[in-house]
């Protein structure tokens, strides 16, 4: 098992279409762990497997974010190969974060409901829905999959704004990092 780096934006791996995963097997397993140490690494709720480096349509999400406090301890949602099958026409607007923009937070709008169907790291076919937070994670790291990032959807201010706030908290991280 091992934490891996997540890419910050603006590497192009997060602007890639993630490939479909067509094998179910060991490897898979082992993308799948190494992806939760990662989040659990970074407190993240969701990862996408494009945010590591890996072009697999893959993600995973805390059960926290699908259940708030009642999905406290349970095992991370494994999503793979996700459609979505519905969403509804009713929207909200709410923060969100993303471990590829470390620090940044914008409020994006998002259908308030989805539904999706996706395969688990065996490859069994299921459905799930999500509601608020959960609707907004599951479409945030769906997005992921497809090259799109969070600052997609908000207007060319707010863009410039959540931008610069990145550049300027990557600087520090790289300060941080090289030491003192
Ligand atoms: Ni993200």
């Amino acid at each position: 098992m091992a934490v891996l780096d997540v890419l910050p934006y603006p590497n192009p791996f997060l602007r890639r279409r993630a490939q479909p995963v067509e094998t179910f097997d060991a490897a898979l397993a082992e993308v799948v762990r190494d992806m939760e140490e990662t989040m659990a690494d970074r407190d993240g709720i969701g990862l996408a497997a494009t945010q590591v480096g890996i072009d697999l349509r893959v993600l995973i999400l805390d059960p926290y974010a699908l259940e708030g406090d009642a999905g406290r301890g349970k095992p991370n949602l494994v999503i793979i190969n996700p459609e979505v099958v519905w969403e509804s026409a009713e929207k909200s607007v709410g923060e969100e974060g993303c471990l590829s923009f470390p620090g940044v937070f914008i409020q994006v709008e998002r259908p308030k409901k989805v539904r999706i169907r996706a395969r688990d790291a065996a490859g069994e076919t299921y459905e799930i829905e999500g509601e608020g937070l959960g609707a907004r994670a599951i479409l945030h790291e769906i997005d992921h999959l497809e090259g799109v990032v969070m600052i997609d959807h908000v207007s060319h201010l707010t863009r410039r704004r959540a931008l610069k706030k990145h550049q300027r908290n990557q600087k520090a991280l790289t300060k941080e990092s090289e030491g003192d």
